[in-house]
């Protein structure tokens, strides 16, 4: 079984809509739903937004459905200025860029006990997802995925992140993704489309772009499914 994560319902509505044989599973206020999606057994999971849903779904999707690996898709804010809106990053590795502990010697983002900042996806996951978002005419990059419980719509903000981490994206969800499939030793992808800039235009072009980034995420991740 492979599973999907989307953040709203915009990321994961066109895909539990077109699944087979739904069954649909709330735990902890999180919807699974599990089925068969282009000839695939998959669990579907819609987390709510922000790192702590995220975390709390990717550990009960784990525990409960025991997934050979975990897809997070959706949008997400662009740092690389060569991305615009509609492109797709695919995670090489993630981090959590609001995680800080640095008052106490440590490197802005790591994560104590697991004393690492970065956090590496799976390889052939993302090299299929790469694929798929080339044969669906999309522009692509593998990079770093910022993840934080924080909407980024501050040129200056954008650009400290983008700094810190050399992150191509920031987003809200997939470092915690990451963090949870890690602890576990699940195989794990971040697939996300650009929505925004994440500077200040961001709110404007994120309501005007979010569907159309989602489909465009699902797109991809429909091409790539078949050989996952
Ligand atoms: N998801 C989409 N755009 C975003 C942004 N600008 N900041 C955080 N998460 C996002």
């Amino acid at each position: 079984m492979i599973g999907i994560i989307g953040a709203m319902e915009s990321e994961t509505a066109t895909i539990i809509g077109s699944m087979e044989q739904a069954e649909t599973q709330v735990i902890s206020g999180v919807r699974f739903v599990r089925g068969n999606w282009c000839g695939k057994e998959v669990v579907v999971a819609t987390a709510g937004v922000g790192k702590v849903f995220a975390a709390l779904c990717a550990e009960a999707m784990i525990l409960t459905y025991r997934p050979k690996c975990i897809i997070n898709t959706g949008v997400a804010g662009a740092l690389d200025p060569a991305l615009g809106i509609m492109d797709v990053v695919v995670a090489e590795q993630v981090v959590q860029h609001d995680m800080d502990t640095s008052p106490l010697g440590d490197p802005v983002g790591m994560i104590s006990g697991i004393n690492r900042v970065e956090l590496p996806a799976d390889k052939k996951l993302s090299e299929a997802l790469i694929k798929a978002a080339e044969t669906v005419g999309a522009k692509a990059v593998c990079g770093v995925v910022a993840s934080g419980d924080q909407f980024i719509a501050e040129r200056q903000k954008k650009e400290l992140i983008r700094s810190r981490f050399n992150a191509s994206c920031c987003e809200m969800e997939g470092a915690a993704i990451g963090h949870v499939c890690y602890v576990n030793q699940v195989p794990f992808a971040i697939l996300r489309a650009i929505s925004d800039g994440a500077s200040e235009d961001a709110i404007m072009d994120f309501q005007t772009f979010v569907q159309k980034a989602a489909k465009q995420s699902i797109n991809i991740l429909q091409q790539a499914i078949k050989s996952i």
